[in-house]
């Protein structure tokens, strides 16, 4: 027999290069191609993973398609609020009926929930017909987990991994845009900020090496993208535990320096860690958009402690001036906490004052969600339903105001979008998105998708722009 290669990726594609066969055969027998489906919850992490799970069932014959009436369903899980939870579950269930009716089915679950032991003991005994669960860590072994799953006759395969240290590179992947990819840069999160469950389920922080990511981009640029958004919890505290050293802002000019990029963004700094080097960098690299997202969680300093979040107040709104300042037509976005545990009226109408002194330009609100595992969700003092429900209203309201003042800035210019696709609300239309991550919607046609143009901005819409060629 042959023998089974034991590092990654060899690995991998000798499972692929196995099941590539097994699929056509089974193809062959329904007398039809065998498609697939992967819908992903959560963050742009698991949207990134979610093509890398593309790539290896494209690799081995799958096809995409538009429905979970699949031959193969992946659910890419996300934990970090209760109702993300809530989604998936309503939809399981869905997914089993659909298999009482293709026996060729398959129903894989992966992602930030499988890594949390009671949530597999509930697919486990509640949810049978699921064939394969694994984790965020393992989610390179998916070939080799369908080719156990094939050839053992097991009911239901279960791998879930409590951390790796291993990064494993250069696996298929299929992207969901020609013109623009992300790329990981870090993994993991460290931080551990109190009401987060991130940490517990992605693992320990650790940084890509430069030459891994820069290679990547390159080969993204050579197939004709042209925006890269960098990838990471914190993407600002990049390079510990590198061997040769290499900050954030020393990786943002490498990645400049690739040919055939055009826009270069990031997704998320840590308000800690915004050196001045980023600005710095920011400030002599027209490659790097003008958008930045700062979380900023509470604008109450005694909240930001028992968050664990080290910084206060005073220094997010001093860091926010020192990029306004140097940076004047930045975008600011941010994502907010109502309702942590012993969040007072005082504490709430602080985050109300941030919120109207920095001015976003918009601002992802959450209701806090308990999770089990993090030291918040032993912190006393819960705030009532009732209470929270109110300031997250009254937060709206303001955070609504202030993007409102914010979007219609740049009214009657001149920029350069990147043309993304036509418009969903209104077909004749097409839609480019400006450095500043806003939405300008005008008139044009198919094969400028992709390409970045310039568009003058007529009218602001509150949230995106109409406006016209030039
Ligand atoms: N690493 C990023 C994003 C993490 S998750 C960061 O630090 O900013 C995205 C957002 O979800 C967080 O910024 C936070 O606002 C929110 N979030 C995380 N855990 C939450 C919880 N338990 N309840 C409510 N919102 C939460
Ligand atoms: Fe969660 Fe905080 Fe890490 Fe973001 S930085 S992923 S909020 S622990
Ligand atoms: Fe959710 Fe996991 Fe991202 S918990 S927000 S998918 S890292």
């Amino acid at each position: 027999m042959e023998l089974i290669p034991n590092t990654e990726p060899e690995r991998q594609y000798w499972f692929m290069d196995r099941l590539r066969s097994m699929v056509a055969e089974e193809a062959l027998k329904a007398g039809r191609e065998l498609t697939y489906c992967i819908q992903t919850f959560g963050c742009q992490m698991n949207a990134k993973d979610s093509e890398k799970l593309a790539g290896v069932l494209e690799n081995i014959g799958y096809k995409e398609a538009d429905s979970e009436n699949a031959d193969f369903v992946i659910y890419n899980t996300c934990t970090v609020r209760e109702n993300a939870n809530t989604r998936v579950y309503g939809r399981i269930g869905y997914l089993g009926t659909l298999k009482a009716k293709n026996p060729l089915m398959m129903i894989a679950l992966c992602g930030c929930m499988m890594q949390e032991p009671h949530e597999v003991e509930k697919i486990k005994k509640s949810y049978r017909f699921v064939d394969i669960v694994f984790g965020t860590h393992n989610i390179f072994k998916l070939a080799e987990l369908i080719y156990e799953k094939m050839t053992s006759g097991k009911k239901q395969l279960i791998d879930v991994w409590e951390s790796s240290s291993e990064i494993v590179e250069d696996l298929p992947s299929t992207r969901k845009f020609d013109f623009k990819a992300g790329v990981n840069i870090t993994y993991g999160c460290n931080n551990f900020c109190t009401y987060c469950i991130v940490p517990y389920v992605r693992g320990r922080e650790k940084s890509r090496k430069p030459e891994d990511i820069v290679k990547e981009v390159q080969s993204l640029a050579d197939q004709g993208v042209v925006e890269i958004m960098l990838l990471g919890q914190n993407v600002n505290s990049y390079g510990k535990g590198l061997e040769e050293k290499c900050s954030f802002a020393e990786l943002l000019e490498k990645v400049c320096r690739v040919e055939g990029i055009k826009r270069v963004r990031f997704m998320t700094p840590h308000p800690k860690d915004f050196s001045d080097d980023v600005i710095e960098v920011m400030k002599k690299e027209p490659k790097i958009c003008a958008h930045v997202h700062l979380p900023v969680q509470s604008g109450s300093s005694r909240i930001l402690k028992k968050m664990n979040r080290n910084y206060t107040k005073e220094q997010y709104l001093t860091l926010v001036e020192k990029i306004r300042s140097n940076l004047p037509d930045v975008s600011l976005t941010t994502d907010i906490i109502v309702g942590f545990p012993g969040e007072t009226e005082e504490d709430f109408l602080e985050t109300v004052d941030v919120v109207k002194k920095c001015g976003y330009d918009s601002a992802f609100t959450f209701i806090y969600s308990k999770r089990t595992g993090t030291p918040a969700a032993k912190f006393p003092d819960e705030v009532p339903e009732d209470v929270v429900k109110d300031r997250f209203e009254r937060l709206l309201a303001v955070c609504k105001a202030e993007s409102e003042k914010a979007a219609s800035k740049l009214t009657g210019r001149t920029v350069e979008v990147l043309v993304e696709g036509r418009d969903e609300a209104n077909k004749e239309m097409m839609t480019g998105r400006l450095s500043n991550n806003l939405l300008v919607h005008f008139e044009g046609c198919d094969n400028l998708i992709g390409k970045l143009v310039n568009v003058r901005l007529d009218e602001c819409k509150g949230f995106y722009y109409l406006g016209s060629l030039v």
